[in-house]
């Protein structure tokens, strides 16, 4: 190992005999910056500094293979079948974890290690002042070849390649849930669940789907008293669970003038013209900034509260967000009453709900 300490001599930096660490000693020292320590780790192309390399590749590489696995296990495992006395859905979440934490256990350990063993360690006291002049632009130009050299990328073409096979599987796997979720329906058919929840007719043979309460009752309009709400859900299979974690709906009886001035506000609005059922509303519980439950009804205001980060939406205007940061109102489920006196969703949602992974209408 060497160490090299500074030097106090002023040196023409267009000597083409200057090594470049030298020349970018000369520019420290004319930027006040004084290297008082440099001590490379291991001799260039020693035993050691390929060991070194090979265990940072190593762990890139570990990346590649945890990611790709991702991906695998993302595409290809079925989600939800019998296996034993468990269903595979209680192995495909962990799974995706325990890779993607691989994955990333992988980037940093790698990028700790190569810092900590591969890069030389460097003391510099630096005064700051300003202006520059040609030879200093040069110099800081160098600077910035000379810190790339220092990672050793140029001499250490195995870190190249590992860099490159461990780190592109990382970023299909941040694009992963996004493009999946546009062609993978985890309900296991051809229909775009990304743009559909649970009141939708097509996962119900057709028929309009009720509004049901948690233990799968359906509502009456005289089942919710003026002033008051209840959360209901997708009168279909597994409707109230996670599996249809999208579909909560809060149905709300509005007091009659207010329930005036809601029908107002919707029959004014494109989308959700008629979607009220006299004093009743019905809108996406999950808030459009990052998807909490907004379920903290303020009778006397007609507000709706989400407690995560206080978003307020105006619901007797079309839940229009008025304070905090959530910026798109709540999508309005279009309800009515079926011939057997219980609501139904005469259509499903017709904007996005949740968070706004699209700005649609
Ligand atoms: S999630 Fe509702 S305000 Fe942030």
């Amino acid at each position: 190992m060497s160490t090299k300490t500074p030097s106090t001599e002023a040196v023409d930096i267009n000597d083409p005999k200057l090594s470049r660490f030298e020349i970018i000693r000369e520019g420290a020292r004319r930027d006040d910056i004084e290297i008082v320590h440099y001590e490379p780790q291991f001799a260039p192309g020693s035993k050691a500094e390929k060991r070194m390399v090979r265990i940072v590749a190593g762990f890139f590489l570990i990346t590649g293979v945890a990611s790709l696995a991702f991906l695998g296990i993302f595409i290809f495992w079925p989600w939800e079948y019998e296996f034993g006395a468990y269903t595979a859905s209680k192995f495909y979440t962990p799974l995706l974890g325990v890779t993607l934490g691989i994955a990333l256990l992988g980037i940093g350990f790698g990028i700790l290690t190569w810092a900590k063993k591969l890069l030389p360690h460097e003391i510099s006291v630096q005064d700051r002042h300003v202006g520059t002049n040609a030879d200093e632009q040069k110099l800081t130009g160098e600077t910035a070849l000379y810190m790339l050299d220092e990672l050793g990328l140029k001499r250490r073409p195995l870190l190249k390649g590992a860099i490159g096979l461990g780190l592109a599987p990382v970023a299909v796997v941040a694009a992963a849930p996004l493009i999946g979720g546009l062609i993978k329906d985890p309900h296991g058919d051809e229909r775009q669940s990304m743009f559909k929840t649970g009141f939708n007719a097509d996962y119900n043979d057709g028929k309009l789907v009720r509004l049901v309460r948690e233990d799968g009752s359906p509502v009456r309009p005289e089942d919710v008293s003026a002033g008051g709400q209840i959360t209901v859900f997708p009168g279909i299979s597994h409707g109230a669970t996670n599996e249809w974690a999208d579909s909560p709906t809060l149905l709300i009886h509005l007091r009659a003038n207010d329930a005036a001035k809601a029908a107002e506000a919707a029959d004014a609005d494109e989308i959700n013209k008629g979607a009220y059922y006299g004093p009743y509303v019905a809108f996406s519980k999950i808030c459009s900034h990052a998807g909490c439950p907004a379920s903290l009804y303020e009778q006397q205001t007609n507000r709706l509260l989400c407690p995560c980060h206080q978003s307020q939406f105006l619901i007797i205007d079309n839940a229009r967000p008025i304070f905090g940061p959530a910026h798109r109102r709540l999508a309005m489920l279009p309800i009515e009453v079926d011939a057997e006196g219980f609501f139904v969703a005469k259509a499903d949602y017709k904007e996005a709900v949740g968070p706004d992974f699209w700005e649609r209408p």
